[in-house]
């Protein structure tokens, strides 16, 4: 058994950050299930949104954020979360983040994304992500006394009910049972304070943005362990994923629009206006719809992303990732649209937290991504994640700071090792592909962007055999990282079938043909999930 005080669950934007609030004060294990850079937040393009110049507004950007989460978000939260932005992007600034400059040399270049109502977003380029992570990586190693372990993959929660250990009044979490990729071997990580920091769970999704580690840890963990749950329905799809087979995943980050970049269709007619007035820049939830309502009418593969009215080298500076990268697969994006379709792209939901980042399970937190804080409600404003992801990392630190003297003081228990039981090893892998590939494609094709109720009805029938089966096997075979991703991804899926499925309403991302309009009497509430006796073994 390892000891550690704070027990962080994944290495992106959220987790270290967290990392370097408390490491003054605890002892702090980072433990990431592939290398520490595997992360959403290095995958991030567009940027962190918060008000960074005399012609934005706190109360600006509040409104937007509202709007763009139609009536689900938690007003109170977006207040904070936007109050505290401009200076936690500060502190970034000062960890050594390089931020865009404006071109007059003062202050910060900001950028344009659907949904705000002026220029918010601090941006490096078209690398945020990978700029943001770069420096806190160096930050953390320079700390010295944060350990990072690379292939660590989180497997289960240590909750005090569960794992026979001390006293069983009051339900807390004690760490996790981590997979040493490297040994095969499960380890007993107990820690004072868990959090969970994994990202999202775009791989549930046959077309994702996303990278590969996004199977929706940390939900499936805390589900299971019996934290609560909120607005898994609300999936992001991002508008605008390269369309080209060979190219995994790239996103053209919606600054692309923000600079004047325009959806046209096959013929090359622009066709945004049809479906929101906002056009090219309205919320994610409207754009990604329009694009799906016209490639169902023309039966197009794909649409266009065109750029081409702005001069070569302006693009070429703003956007070197995404013109190398479209350069490489042989679409020069000065000269020619860029084929794009919408993908998977971020949870709104997720692990319910309050105002500090602590879910509804003692000494277990939740931050970035996999949490669900009640700032994005049923649609996510573009670029509010990162932000969302500093705001809540340097508030938990402060309540962990504050409760420090009576965290520090909580003994460490006997906690039995992982049951191997009568386990052996897993022969035919091709089960694990098959299972994982049959559940994204129905994930695709029957909880996408338009729903419909017989289709839900549907694919929870066609889904549960399946889920059936991993959750009765799980215990049969020896550990492997797919075989515990495969077994997360079918809980978020379930969780997603299922919160569309009570949702009968249209709202934000969730989009219900049967049921078009807001129904606010009924359905102005988050969708809250616990696990139940038909969940319990899951
Ligand atoms: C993008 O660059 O379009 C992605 C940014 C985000 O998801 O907020």
């Amino acid at each position: 058994m390892f000891t550690t005080d704070v027990l962080i669950i994944g290495s992106g934007i959220a987790g270290l950050s967290l990392a370097m609030k408390v490491a003054d004060f605890s002892r702090v294990t980072v433990v990431t299930k592939k290398a520490r850079v595997d992360t959403a937040t290095n995958l991030a393009q567009g940027g962190i949104a918060a008000v960074l110049s005399d012609s934005d507004s706190l109360d600006s950007h509040v409104r937007d954020t509202l709007r763009s989460g139609d009536g689900l978000c938690d007003e109170r939260i977006v207040r904070m979360v936007v109050e505290e932005g401009p200076e936690r992007v500060l502190e970034l600034m000062e960890m050594g983040v390089r931020f865009q400059a404006g071109s007059d040399g003062k202050g910060l270049d900001l950028g344009m994304e659907g949904g705000h109502s002026c220029r918010r977003v601090a941006h490096s380029l078209d690398l945020t992500g990978r700029e943001i992570e770069r420096a806190l990586i160096e930050q953390v190693e320079k700390h010295g006394s944060i350990e990072v372990l690379e292939d660590h993959l989180a497997i289960d929660l240590l909750v005090q009910s569960k794992v026979g250990a001390g006293d069983k009044g009051e339900e807390r979490c004690l760490g996790a049972y981590v997979l040493n990729r490297t040994t095969g071997g499960v380890e007993v990580r107990q820690a004072k304070v868990t959090v969970l920091c994994t990202g999202g769970c775009g791989k549930v999704y046959l077309y994702t943005t996303n990278p590969d580690i996004a199977t929706g840890d940390g939900v499936a963990m805390a589900f299971r362990a019996g934290a609560r749950v909120a607005n898994l329905e609300f999936v992001q799809f991002h508008p605008t994923c390269f369309y080209n087979p060979l190219a995994k995943n790239f996103l053209i980050s919606e600054a692309v629009r923000g600079e004047g970049g325009e959806l046209v269709n096959e013929q090359g007619v622009a066709f945004m206006q049809k479906y929101d007035s906002r056009g090219d820049l309205a919320t994610r939830d409207a754009v990604a719809r329009g694009i799906d309502a016209e490639m169902k009418e023309s039966g197009a593969d794909c649409v266009y992303l065109d750029l081409t009215h702005r001069q070569a080298d302006f693009i070429r500076d703003r956007f070197p990732t995404i013109y190398s990268t479209c350069k490489r697969y042989g679409v020069d994006i000065t000269r020619e649209p860029i084929p794009v379709v919408p993908a998977a792209h971020y949870m709104c939901g997720g692990v319910q937290v309050d105002e500090w980042g602590q879910t509804s399970i003692k000494s277990l937190f939740s931050l970035g991504e996999t949490a669900s804080t009640g700032l994005h409600g049923a649609n996510r404003l573009a670029s509010n994640s990162l932000l969302e992801a500093v705001v809540f990392a340097h508030r938990a630190g402060i309540w962990l700071k504050k409760n420090w003297p009576d965290i520090s003081r909580l003994p460490y228990q006997e906690i039995r090792g992982w049951r191997v039981g009568q386990a052996r090893s897993i022969e035919e892998n091709v089960l694990i592909s098959h299972n994982w590939d049959q559940i994204r494609r129905l994930m695709w094709n029957y909880v996408g962007i338009v729903r419909r109720e017989k289709r839900l009805q549907l694919v929870r029938r066609r889904i549960q055999p399946i889920f059936q089966e991993i959750r009765e096997h799980f215990h049969d075979f020896l550990l492997t990282p797919d075989l515990v991703e495969l077994r997360n991804i079918a809980v978020v899926a379930e969780l997603i079938i299922r919160s569309a499925e009570y949702r009968k309403e249209s709202r934000g991302l969730h989009y219900m043909v049967d049921y078009p309009t807001h129904d606010d009497a009924r359905f102005k509430r988050d969708t809250v999930f616990t696990r139940d006796e038909q969940w319990e073994k899951m």
